[in-house]
């Protein structure tokens, strides 16, 4: 295109006609030349604000560096032990916490506590109370005060023999979510057998049992079968009537 007009313009004695026509032309090249200063302006503005954020990041992230630095040689025995050092809330971390975690008195710790069944836990109030003492944050109660359940179902580990059925489970697992969902239960759901022996209607009780381990916050463990439906999503439990009771079962009067 210069070329163009350079060749053709007005130092070449062209007639009037062709001047206005490099006029023209000299006029577009004026105005992409303007475009092109406009279009660099903004570009060298946009490195600049670049540049700018670019060092204010740097800036503080070098200052976050410097006092981590200058933190970690007392860490991980000294530093967040106590509350008033200077450290924002959200850091803090009560080692007398770890110390219990790791003591004896934590029956996570105690050999004779295990998930599977077999060899049965004694004093196990005790124990789960201790635990509860230990750890306020975690509540063995609803907000609304009803007891802390956890509902616990479970299938087998491999499809269904009938093309339906693994369809069937998914609306039944659904169908105790949903309610758990609306009365604040937790939920686990199993696929897993926990002992080779116990198959079938005897899986629940291993389950049951790795669950209560597993779950000191839940006061109460629901089994409640894959193929059962709640059909009555307001039904609330009445666990007043059985706090007296460790076990419930369903069939007889009560
Ligand atoms: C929670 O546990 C405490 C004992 O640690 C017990 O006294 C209280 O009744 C439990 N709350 C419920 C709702 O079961």
């Amino acid at each position: 295109m210069d070329e163009d007009v350079l060749c053709k313009g007005p130092l070449h004695g062209g007639s009037a006609r062709s001047l206005k026509g490099s006029l023209k032309r000299l006029k577009r090249i004026m105005e992409s030349l303007n475009d092109g200063l406009i279009f660099m302006g903004g570009a060298v503005s946009a490195l600049l604000l670049v540049w700018v954020f670019w060092r204010i990041g740097y800036t503080n992230s070098s200052m976050e560096m410097e006092a981590e630095l200058s933190v970690s040689p007392k860490c991980p025995d000294q530093c967040f032990s106590d509350g008033n050092s200077g450290t924002t809330g959200r850091n803090r971390v009560d080692h007398s916490v770890d110390e219990w975690e790791k003591s004896s008195e934590n029956f996570y710790n105690n050999p004779e506590v295990t998930y599977t069944i077999g060899q049965p836990i004694r004093d196990w109030d005790r124990k789960r109370k201790l635990w509860l003492d230990r750890h306020p944050q975690v509540k063995n109660f609803t907000d609304d005060g009803k007891p802390r359940v956890l509902m616990v179902s479970g299938s087998q580990a491999v499809p269904c023999r009938n093309p339906i059925g693994d369809h069937l489970l998914l609306r039944f697992f659904k169908n105790k979510v949903d309610y758990c969902r609306l009365h604040g239960i937790d939920i686990f759901y199993n696929n897993v057998l926990l002992e080779e022996h116990m198959t079938t209607f005897w899986a629940k009780i291993p389950l049951v049992r790795a669950a209560m381990v597993a779950h000191p916050e839940a006061e109460w463990i629901w089994w409640m079968d894959s193929d059962a439906a709640i059909t009555d999503m307001e039904f609330v439990i009445p666990w007043e009537r059985y706090r007296d009771y460790n076990l419930v079962v369903h069939g007889w009067d009560h």
